[in-house]
């Protein structure tokens, strides 16, 4: 048997354990959502998160290493997401894995989780030439990493208030759709007219590669307000349409200049949001014009799973990059 990874991921209201080896052989991946308790609240709730993340950590663990057919003497290493996310659902996967790393005496791997998203594109790509570019888009994040060589990560841009994952899930429950919304959106916008309506688009100063979402979920916000007060009918999938376009439009942009500045001929696309369809063909087709190539995860490694832990996690392994037995839960963690 390989090199075999136990991931264990808990940095949200996914609670997860995988079984990796040798970076590509993705013997099981055991993903317990809680999006149905959340749901009822619009959003994830923490103490609710961290409290179901204590029951499910032990039984999904369990799960993963009997669908992988391995045994605790198999594994060879423990990686686990240390940040950033909510802390009280992090302490849980920390403690979980510090607890099995000490018992069976093998190296702890300490994994953020941004890199985790990032290395969900090595599980079926371990192929993939550096320098790489990776746009980052989760419910938390709205990154543009620049990675010169494996392991270092360059941000050239982030978000500067809204993620566009949370852009995404608030103009969905502002539209009534539920939640998480971006896969909600994402369906309803193939029916609609995407040139509807019109939304502004945040490119911020010339050159900027952050970006800023807050304007367009104001804008969509007070298009339904002004709907509501006159009582006029709203096309949902018209306005579903044009906002994924309005936001879709400027990461792919921004993504295409950081690529003509880094000279970086790969694009990678990362996070929940990196299931968008919208997003996922325009960066496509912009991407061939400009001469670059797009890959991105199958989509159900998109969103939180443990297997992209257990991935990151393998190529700090063979780094040697281990964490102490003392390793605690950093919510605010930076790439
Ligand atoms: O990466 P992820 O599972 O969790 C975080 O690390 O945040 O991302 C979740 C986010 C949510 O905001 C969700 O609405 C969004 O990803 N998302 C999508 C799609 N699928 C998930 N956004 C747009 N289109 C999708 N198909
Ligand atoms: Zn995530």
């Amino acid at each position: 048997m390989g090199i075999t990874i136990l991931g264990i991921e808990t940095s949200c209201d996914e609670t997860s354990a995988a079984v990796l080896e040798d970076g590509i052989t993705l013997r099981s991946n055991i993903v317990s959502s809680q999006v149905d308790i959340h749901k009822k609240f619009g959003g994830v709730v923490p103490e609710v998160a961290s409290r179901k993340h204590l029951e499910n950590v032990h039984p999904v663990i369990m799960e993963a290493l009997e669908q992988a057919k391995v045994t605790l003497k198999d594994i060879n290493a423990i990686a686990v997401t240390y940040g950033p996310g909510l802390v009280g659902a992090l302490l849980v996967g920390v403690a979980a894995a510090k607890a099995m790393a000490y018992a069976l005496d093998v190296p702890l791997i300490g994994v953020n989780h941004l890199e985790g998203h990032i290395a969900a594109n090595f599980l079926t790509r371990p192929d993939l030439e550096f320098p790489l570019l990776c746009l980052v888009v989760s419910g938390g994040h709205s990154d543009l990493v620049f990675m010169p060589h494996r392991g270092d990560y360059q941000l050239l841009g982030r978000t500067r208030d809204d993620a566009a994952g949370e852009a995404f899930d608030k103009v969905a429950r502002a539209m009534g759709l539920g939640y998480p919304g971006g896969p909600l959106i994402d369906k309803l916008a193939r029916e609609g007219d995407a040139s509807a309506l019109k939304l502004p688009r945040a490119f911020l100063e010339e050159g900027s590669l952050d970006f800023s979402f807050s304007g367009l979920k104001s804008a969509v916000l007070n298009y339904l307000n002004r709907a509501e007060m006159r009582q006029e009918e709203v096309n949902k999938a018209d306005l579903a349409a044009s906002f994924q376009q309005a936001t879709v439009e400027v990461l792919v942009e921004k993504t295409l200049l950081a690529a003509e500045r880094t000279a970086v001929k790969t694009i990678m696309l990362a996070g929940g949001v990196a299931a968008n369809g919208g997003l996922r063909s325009l960066l496509q087709t912009r991407a061939l014009a400009a001469g670059c190539t797009v890959v991105y995860p199958p989509l159900h490694l998109c969103t939180d799973n443990a297997a992209m832990i257990a991935c990151a996690g393998y190529y700090k392994y063979l780094r040697g990059d281990f964490a102490p037995l003392t390793l605690n839960a950093v919510p605010a963690l930076s790439l």
